[in-house]
């Protein structure tokens, strides 16, 4: 029997201790990591990082290291965050090896889909199939149903407005994108402007959103969860609610399959609906079920809070409302489509100013650096450690968007090379936004549509609401820390 008690037995365990920190001294010391600029306790640990993440800070802390130690920072042992463009470029890279690191599957691990895989064999080709749909071309066919969700939702505002004296517009706007990409996906809208209320499917998405960003940040938190003697619903029952997801999911589907069978050619047509029965050159029931499921997380919350935004800042700079409600009065109601609006510069101008200053996913977008390990503003940073560029701190610096904090579309007249290479809310490279031309789409036809419809928009200050409501809360989407926006026309 082994005698704990024994001084040469303690010894022996007190020499491992030291001996283990003096490797792991040396190994994190050693590390080319350590030579980056950085607070020192990064060297060590993200707990600060982490901290920040929980409190829905992440990007103002990561931005203020930047200020302060410049443009390629360590945050963590083994995380950098770039913000010096030619390394971002390398790191978007068409054809580059910087892929989306596991961060992703820690975000939901029990879900297969083209936002979450790191097989870059599945993303190849759910990529190639999935794009003709929801390109510009392949959304004409969609106008119509976009068209019509958003005339419902400003004239709900209206009604709103008229009952309670104000209208949320971040509720509007997110039952607006909801139904979209609802209908578009599925074929049936959730009918949510219409009854105003979230479902069951929905309600379950943000739980699950919320819950797995959490996990991502500290896993363990989700394992000690299961052996609370108290149930915290957040974290306990997000596998009950995956599986509720996936099923409804699986029958709106299986429904619009039905449907497609019986009527063919005449059947609603969805952003899926061609690769149905294109066998090899189609998805599989479950693809189908698991990526239009991604398509409602990732097509909601991030085009609600850019016009929430939007709507917000035009309406607190008097000028600029002023000149887009200008240029919107030369159109007619007939004139609000697309193809005419993608011509109004001052719109488009606003569109960009906005998602410059509140991109909807303004967090560090982590890829895992390939393994011979990549040079970057000379500093060298080893294979497998992880390097994130976020769309906050790009959109802020001084040197490429004079003023960063100042909203300002004119900016946008003219923009050099460097604001447009800056400029990347959508991401970049291989796993850029799939949706960003629908939400271009809902934006323009969106936001000309609320302010030839409320001219005079401004905030309101009903029940208590002030500036300090839209103060963003960022866990890995920009959002209103209140999650309302409330608005009054005159
Ligand atoms: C203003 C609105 C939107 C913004 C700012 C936005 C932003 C982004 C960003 C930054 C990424 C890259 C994420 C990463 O690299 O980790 C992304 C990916 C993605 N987005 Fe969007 N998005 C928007 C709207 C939409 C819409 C409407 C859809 C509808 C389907 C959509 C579908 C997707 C998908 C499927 C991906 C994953 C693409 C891939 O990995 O290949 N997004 N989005």
């Amino acid at each position: 029997m082994l005698d704990l008690d024994s001084p040469s037995v303690q010894f022996v365990g007190l020499v491992s201790i030291v001996g283990g920190l003096i490797v792991w001294a040396y190994t994190l010391l050693t590390n080319p990591l350590a030579k980056l600029p950085g607070p020192w306790y990064s060297i060590w640990t993200d707990t600060v990082l982490r901290y920040h993440i929980l409190k829905g800070q992440r990007p103002t802390y990561v931005h203020s290291l930047h200020l302060k130690y410049g443009p390629i920072i360590r945050i963590g042992p083994t995380e950098a965050s770039i913000q010096d463009l030619s390394s971002v470029k390398q790191i978007y890279r068409v054809k580059g090896e910087f892929l989306k690191s596991v961060f992703y599957q820690k975000f939901s691990p029990d879900r297969h889909n083209i936002f979450n895989t790191l097989d870059v064999n599945f993303h190849r080709r759910w990529r190639r199939l999935l794009s003709a749909p929801i390109s510009e071309t392949g959304l004409v066919a969609h106008q119509p149903v976009i068209e019509g969700k958003i005339r419902l939702a400003v004239q709900r505002m209206v009604e709103e407005m008229e009952k309670r004296g104000a209208a949320d517009v971040f509720h509007w706007f997110m039952c607006m994108t909801t139904d979209i990409i609802g209908e578009l996906s599925f074929g049936e809208s959730f009918h949510m402007l219409e009854t105003g209320s979230k479902t069951q499917y929905i309600r379950d998405l943000e739980q699950i959103a919320f819950a797995s960003s959490i996990r991502a940040t500290i896993p363990w938190i989700y394992k000690l969860a299961q052996w609370m003697p108290f149930r915290t619903p957040v974290l306990t029952d997000i596998a009950e609610q995956a599986k509720r997801t996936m099923s409804y999911a699986g029958q709106a589907i299986k429904q619009h399959y039905d449907l497609v069978d019986k009527q063919g050619e005449d059947a609603k047509p969805t952003l899926f609906s061609k690769l149905y029965k294109a066998g090899e050159d189609g998805l599989n029931f479950a693809e189908i079920r698991d990526n239009a499921a991604s398509y409602i997380i990732a097509g909601s919350d991030t085009t609600t809070n850019t016009l929430t935004y939007l709507v917000w800042s035009v309406c607190k700079h008097p000028h600029v409302q002023r000149r887009l409600v200008d240029e919107l009065s030369g159109l007619s109601d007939d004139d609000l489509e697309d193809q005419k609006l993608k011509n109004l510069p001052y719109l488009n101008q606003v569109i960009q100013e906005s998602m410059r200053l509140y991109p909807a996913a303004p967090s560090g977008l982590p890829r895992a650096v390939p393994r011979e390990g990549a040079e970057m503003g000379g500093y060298f940073i080893p294979g497998g450690h992880t390097v994130s560029v976020q769309a906050y701190s790009m959109h802020r610096d001084a040197a490429v968007y004079p003023e960063p904090l100042v909203f300002d579309p004119s900016r946008w007249e003219e923009p050099t090379q460097a604001m447009k290479d800056s400029f990347v809310p959508f991401g970049g490279g291989s796993r850029i936004c799939l949706g960003l031309h629908l939400a271009r789409i809902e934006l323009r036809l969106a936001t000309a549509r609320f302010f030839r419809t409320f001219p005079n928009a401004k905030m309101s200050n009903l029940e208590g609401f002030s500036d300090e409501d839209m103060k963003p809360a960022m866990f890995f989407l920009l959002t209103p820390k209140t999650r309302r926006c409330l608005v009054e026309a005159s």
